[in-house]
């Protein structure tokens, strides 16, 4: 048939056509979607040998306590490293008659270089032990007590304290204790990020900018430990807001979009063995994430400056 007897593409087949194929994309992402979040966690191949023993940093609040109390509750036994010994050693004595399992401290500054006596810290903490679980979720400034500074309004120190913290103490961490967990093998190492990774923001730029080396130095790693047939498991996680005391945020505020602390640990480790070394476990975060990053950038980045701007009227009334 010539291309001149070919029956005339009408308004109406067309839109059918683009409507059709809309659908079935969004039946397709719907389904693996389920798949991903109906997904039975792997972490029990973790809990191996005689007393398997987790390791959280940043382990005295938010987060990373919520962590522990997971982790705990699934049989492990937690080291829980902190920097201020007196807020851990409560908490030890709050968890201990709770669960079954041991419990151990590391107590150390991730916001200052590591001196000489770094290795011997941590290696010290673990002598021993069949560490099978690490999780890096400590995060902070350091000494850099300033919020949403604009990155010409920082100072040298608070760079250092944003970097050391989050970028220079999760790889020392690394090298000294991934050798560890690939001896103690299947391992599982897991990097808490963030949604800053997703949806950049003005007033975040340093941590944003640690947040993407976590996430490349989680990438990377996968790869090596793959290609040298190493079982160790990495997952960097795409975190979007959780409600810890900390960034201001209480019971009150817990939504579909801004979990508990438990919840969002509970969704990470149900993550465990499921999909890539990237992942966002919170499934309100999920479509939170995938509605922001259809919209068009010029829509997204408006958004997301007039949240921001509304974010430092309320601070400046605050303060
Ligand atoms: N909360 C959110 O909305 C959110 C969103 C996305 C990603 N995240 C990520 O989730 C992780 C945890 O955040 P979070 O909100 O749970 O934080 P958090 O409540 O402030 O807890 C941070 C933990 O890290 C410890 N820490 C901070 N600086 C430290 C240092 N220099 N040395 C040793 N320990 C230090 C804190 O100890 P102290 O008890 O002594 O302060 C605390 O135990 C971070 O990686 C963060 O970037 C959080």
């Amino acid at each position: 048939m010539s291309l001149q007897k070919l029956p005339p593409v009408n308004a109406y087949s067309a839109c059918a056509a683009v409507g059709a194929a809309t659908l079935a994309y969004l039946g397709l992402k719907t389904l693996s979607a389920l798949r991903y979040h109906l997904h039975s966690s792997k972490l029990q191949r973790y809990r191996h040998g005689s007393e398997p023993w987790a390791l959280v940093t940043g382990a005295s609040d938010g987060i990373g306590l919520a962590f522990v109390n997971e982790l705990a509750a699934r049989g492990f036994n937690v080291i829980l490293h902190g920097r201020n010994e007196t807020k851990l050693q409560k908490i030890l004595a709050d968890l201990e008659p709770k669960y079954k399992v041991k419990f151990k401290l590391l107590v150390l500054d991730a916001g200052t270089p590591a001196d000489a006596k770094f290795d011997e810290t941590i290696l010290s903490a673990v002598k021993g032990l069949n560490l099978t679980v690490l999780i890096h979720n400590v995060a902070g400034s350091g000494d850099a007590q300033v919020e949403m500074p604009m990155f010409d309004q920082m100072t040298g120190p608070q760079f250092d304290g944003w970097i050391n913290c989050n970028c220079r103490f999760q790889t020392q961490l690394t090298r000294l204790l991934l050798p560890i967990l690939i001896k103690n093998k299947p391992g599982l190492m897991i990097f808490v990020s963030s949604a800053v990774t997703e949806m950049t923001a003005p007033g975040v730029s340093v941590y944003t900018s640690t947040k993407f080396y976590v996430e490349g130095l989680a990438k990377a790693l996968q790869l090596e430990l793959k290609m040298n047939g190493h079982d160790v498991e990495v997952k960097s996680l795409t975190v979007g807001m959780v409600a810890t005391a900390s960034s201001g945020r209480h019971e009150k505020d817990i939504s579909f979009t801004m979990p508990s602390p438990r919840d969002l640990a509970r969704a990470a480790l149900g993550k465990v063995g499921v999909g890539g070394v990237r992942i966002t476990p919170y499934f309100g975060h999920w479509l939170q994430f995938g509605f922001m990053t259809s919209l068009p950038s010029w829509l997204s980045e408006m958004m997301i400056i007039s949240l921001v701007r509304k974010a430092q009227d309320q601070m400046a009334k605050r303060n």
